[in-house]
């Protein structure tokens, strides 16, 4: 089913997007079907039936166990194609997609499948969607450190086309200090770096993210609000925090979309942008991020135009790119 693009949205970048999170019902069980793969589910409804999440572990299970089904390059290519159809409808001229490669490569899948699949569909992108594309390798933080280092460096052995690093999975007990040495190494080969931060996880890991893994950018960071000397750190020097709405409300970091912090963030001057997170588990994609927000909060095309610039000017897209999207 495609929902019309918000006709009130300006043109956005999506700068929080896990490529796995949207791998939709309909696509797993086509994946099985070309893979001989045999799903724990006997139908769509019986899968779907399984999408109500408690907290961040919970959906994860689901997401890692679903992946269970891209095994070719094709298969990956297919699942970013899908999404970058579905994006350019919604409004979006401009994603900065992570993929999981250790995701992968722990069910003996090989880091060049992944990689070229995802590859190949960002490369026809722009041609065939009008969308431009950025590609960041988000690494699990509840595996070892040395796992990741060990994996950054096969990227960069293969010179695989990625702009960024970035941190994610579960994050409660498992802080930023942790991939220092990760991090160091991603900056001296001249990468971007994101980490999630303050999504389930306490306020001060925002503060290791930027202060001992000196991210551009932080992932959801919503948890900010518990400390209000750091929400002025973050005003005063302009970090970007990736928010997505849905996601908060589907894995219950928030009581429900009405009690978003999405206003007060606005009201503190923080740089915030709307994004989907895994829309195929979250039950929407940008623009119906955007419509929820726009709904729930009244926002006005002011508000709705700030969100979509905060996004452009967040992005790592060249600056040429950016002033042409703004
Ligand atoms: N949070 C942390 N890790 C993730 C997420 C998320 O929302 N999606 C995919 N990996
Ligand atoms: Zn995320």
């Amino acid at each position: 089913p495609t929902t019309p693009a918000l006709s009130s949205t300006p043109p956005c970048a999506e700068l929080h997007l896990h490529i796995e999170g949207t791998l939709e019902p309909e696509l797993i069980f086509e994946l099985a079907g070309r893979n001989g793969i045999t799903l724990p589910y006997a139908s769509l409804d019986e899968l779907r039936a399984r999408y109500r999440f408690t907290d961040l572990q919970s959906f994860l299970d689901l997401y890692y166990a679903n992946m269970d089904v891209l095994r070719t390059e094709a298969d990956f290519a297919d699942m970013t194609r899908a999404y970058l159809r579905r994006a350019a409808a919604a409004g979006v001229r401009h994603v900065e997609m992570m993929m999981d490669p250790q995701a992968h490569l722990v069910r003996g899948i090989p880091l060049e499948t992944s990689v070229r699949g995802v590859c190949a569909a960002l490369a026809a992108s722009e041609e065939e969607f009008g969308i431009s594309t950025a590609l960041i390798a988000a690494f699990l933080r509840d595996r070892p450190a040395e796992e990741a280092l060990d994996v950054l460096e096969d990227l960069l052995a293969m010179e695989a086309p990625i702009i960024g690093i970035g941190l994610d999975s579960a994050e409660v007990g498992n802080p930023p200090e942790a991939f220092i040495g990760l991090y160091r190494r991603a900056r001296e080969a001249g990468l971007r770096t994101v980490a999630h931060a303050g999504e389930e996880g306490p306020s001060h890991y925002i503060e290791q993210a930027l202060d001992l893994l000196l991210v551009d950018r932080i992932d959801h960071g919503i948890r900010c609000l518990d400390d209000p000397e750091l929400v002025q750190r973050l005003v005063h020097e302009k970090i970007p925090l990736t928010i997505c709405p849905l996601s908060n409300v589907r894995l219950q970091a928030v009581d429900s979309l009405a009690a978003h912090p999405l206003p007060q963030m606005l009201e503190h001057g923080l740089n915030i942008s709307v994004n989907s997170d895994d829309p195929a588990y979250f039950g929407g994609y940008a623009d119906d991020n955007f419509r929820a927000v726009q709904e729930a909060f009244g926002l006005d095309r002011a508000q709705l135009g700030l969100l979509a610039a905060n996004s452009i000017e967040a992005s790592f897209a060249p600056p040429g790119r950016r002033a042409e999207l703004l």
